[in-house]
């Protein structure tokens, strides 16, 4: 590298072009991509994005829980090095993924890298980008664990014994796609962090607004309950003698909803999975496992929604002869994020022409994780029809290349 010898720009395309590619690993019909975590999927994928990283000359390090870091080593090499400017998101995905829901953010940031090795830019210090292990959650709960563990948030054994949806294990799963890495778990240490992502709402789009910079993260709540009743015939048992384990989880779902308009603001919350034993059109559920989803930028609120749901099922298991247990699944308070960074990315995103405005993220994000070791914020571009956990999610391409040139910007400017 031989210093700053022309003014890096970002090759649109080929950020498309790698979108598109690695969206073909574990496409699935609609345009869409299932690549739950840690399955063969996922390192296929994972596969293809260290590869790339290898292209571009990063110095790549696998930590225990998986997490990939690709290094651009700057100006300073050897023991005087900073700590790195640090972008990226992750790449697992939900079963009905689209295309875009963290792998965008990877993508760009070797976009970034790949567009300043070759304007010859060398920064003060190091640029990184990351792949977090586990963002969504879906396979192994909490969701954003490889960051959670990255910044101390999880202790790491913990995070490896984690069992999944399908009775696997976290540590058995990294071991069989070959992902259990030696590096040690939250290095390098992190000077600032950036992360791109699909905005997953409607709010952008609606006002005709280019890009949002992300201000606050709303907090999260996972619980899951597993519900014992009798099982008995569907049409010799009365109804007052009833023990059904199904009935709590229906009336649970109804609940929620009346909740949320009750709390009002923005409050959310779903009813997501849902199983019944033994689950046949002529018997009553004597199982039942259901998970609760309740969000909200407000902790106290938050607070209140969960004491109310866990009053609700009590109540009602009790009444009708039901025996609960219930798990919480991931707990995350909302987050603030760095109010200097948001002003800096408004400010860019304003110079570079782009219409921006501050929002509330209602996802949660690797970067609300960062948040608690180092200044931290996030750039959203908008999602057609705010749709996302969804094959239909898509984004524009002008809109990901006025995202991408924001990260481009804000990351040089932190690492000068
Ligand atoms: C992760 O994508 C979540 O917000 O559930
Ligand atoms: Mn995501
Ligand atoms: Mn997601």
């Amino acid at each position: 590298m031989t210093g700053r010898t022309v003014a890096p720009r970002l090759n649109h395309p080929r950020l498309l072009e790698r979108i598109a590619k690695l969206a073909e690993i574990g496409a699935i019909e609609g345009g869409g991509v299932c690549r739950l975590a840690l399955t063969e999927a996922d390192k296929a994928g994972r596969d293809l994005v260290v590869g790339w990283m290898r292209e571009l000359g990063l110095q790549i390090s696998i930590d225990a829980i998986g997490n990939i870091v690709g290094l651009r080593p700057s100006r300073t090499t050897g023991a005087a090095a900073r700590a790195p400017v640090m972008t990226g998101s992750h790449i697992d995905t939900v079963r009905t993924g689209g295309r875009y829901d963290g792998n965008l953010g990877v993508l760009a940031g070797l976009e970034v890298m790949e567009s300043l090795n070759e304007a010859g830019v060398e920064t003060e210090h190091p640029l990184a980008v990351a792949v977090f292990t586990n963002e969504e959650g879906a396979r192994f709960a909490p969701d954003m664990m490889g960051s959670l563990v990255y910044v101390g948030g999880l202790p790491l054994e913990d995070a490896l014994a984690t069992e999944g949806i399908d009775g696997t294990r976290v540590d058995a799963e990294l071991r069989k796609i070959g992902y259990d890495g030696a590096a040690p778990v939250g290095a390098p240490a992190v000077r600032a962090f950036v992360e791109l992502h699909v905005e997953q709402g409607p709010v952008l789009e609606r006002e005709g607004v280019t890009l949002g910079a992300v201000e606050s993260l709303q907090g999260i709540s996972w619980t899951e309950f597993s519900v014992s009743g009798v099982s008995n015939h569907a049409g010799t048992t009365p109804m007052r003698l009833r023990h059904d384990a199904g009935y709590l989880a229906g009336a649970t779902i109804t609940f929620v909803r009346d909740l949320t308009r009750e709390l009002g603001g923005d409050q959310v919350g779903t009813v997501g999975a849902i199983e019944f034993g033994p689950n046949l059109v002529n018997v009553i559920p004597n199982r039942a496992r259901f998970t609760v989803d309740l969000r909200n930028t407000d902790e106290d609120i938050l607070q209140e929604a969960e004491r109310r749901l866990r009053g609700f099922v009590a109540k009602t298991a009790e009444q009708e002869g039901l025996t609960i247990e219930q798990r919480q699944l991931a707990r995350f308070e909302p987050v603030l994020f760095d109010a200097a960074l948001v002003a800096r990315i408004e400010e860019i995103a304003g110079r570079l022409g782009h219409s921006v405005r501050r929002l509330p993220s209602g996802a949660g994000h690797d970067a609300q994780m960062l948040a608690r070791i180092c200044p931290a914020a996030m750039i959203f571009v908008p999602s057609v029809g705010g749709i996302s956990h969804n094959v239909r999610e898509f984004t524009d391409a002008s809109d990901i290349a006025a995202g991408a040139d924001v990260l481009l910007h804000i990351l040089l400017e932190l690492a000068s």
